[in-house]
């Protein structure tokens, strides 16, 4: 038997291009995609997911106009303020990937306050990916064992130095919009993880999608690089 995906990693892609096919400012997309954020929050929690992990402020999107990354700090604010109590009732535990100290100091105290309030629940591990990126979590990862003498890790050790220490590899990574790219996410832990792309755009990702998502997930055969499995 198959079972639910215990990780899901999800690359929201599409807010601009669902926002221009609107003829509305990109940040509105943006808005839209906040809506979608809790929507499947809420599901992946009910659905009994362990992990989700979604990829909102990659390292290298300090490269858009100032006035859209302000835009994306204030909806990630918005969205702590709002959300944290009810996010603490339902038993959800924040953690943030990434290098946090790039944001603005209020940012920051946001951030660190919801994942400490967050700390102790047993729901689900709610990842939001801020600046983060991949190559970068590595680089840290080889720095830091380096620091402490630690000369030819196990696997084991390299998964303990990452953001994701202590948790499931992702089993299923989605991405929206119909793009082909891992775009330096979590490559490391997503070594064997089953990939779904969908043509929606973030804002109209619906529970429905990520419920197909896991069925057609379910169909896969995981092999691990290992043989078929011939008693079936
Ligand atoms: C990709 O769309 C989306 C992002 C870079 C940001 C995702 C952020 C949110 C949904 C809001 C904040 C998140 C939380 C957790 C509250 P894009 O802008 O790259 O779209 P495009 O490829 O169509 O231009």
């Amino acid at each position: 038997m198959i079972l639910l995906p215990r990780h899901i990693a999800i690359i929201m892609d599409g807010n601009g291009r669902w926002a221009k096919m609107r003829n509305l400012p990109r940040i509105f997309g943006h808005r839209q995609g906040v809506k979608t954020v809790k929507k499947i929050v809420q599901a992946a929690g009910s659905l009994g997911i362990e992990v989700l992990t979604l990829y909102a402020f990659s390292s290298e999107n300090w490269k858009r106009p100032e006035s859209e990354i302000k835009g994306l700090l204030a909806l990630l604010s918005k969205f702590i303020s709002k959300e944290l109590k009810e996010l603490n009732e339902k038993g959800i535990k924040l953690r943030i990937l990434g290098d946090l100290s790039k944001f603005p100091p209020k940012t920051i105290s946001e951030v660190s306050n919801a994942c400490k309030t967050t700390s102790k629940n047993k729901g689900l591990q709610l990842n939001i990916a801020l600046n983060y990126g991949a190559r970068q979590e590595l680089i840290s990862a080889f720095t830091q064992m380096q620091q402490k003498g630690i000369k030819n890790p196990s696997e084991a050790v390299v998964s303990s130095f990452l953001y994701t220490k202590n948790q499931p590899d992702p089993d299923l990574v989605i991405r929206t919009s119909g793009q082909l790219r891992l775009s330096n996410f979590l490559l490391w832990q997503i070594a064997y993880a089953e990939i779904h792309i969908t043509p929606k755009f973030w804002p109209e990702f619906t529970e429905e999608d990520l419920k197909f998502a896991i069925e057609e997930f379910k169909k896969r055969e995981r092999r691990f690089g290992g043989l078929e499995d011939e008693s079936k």
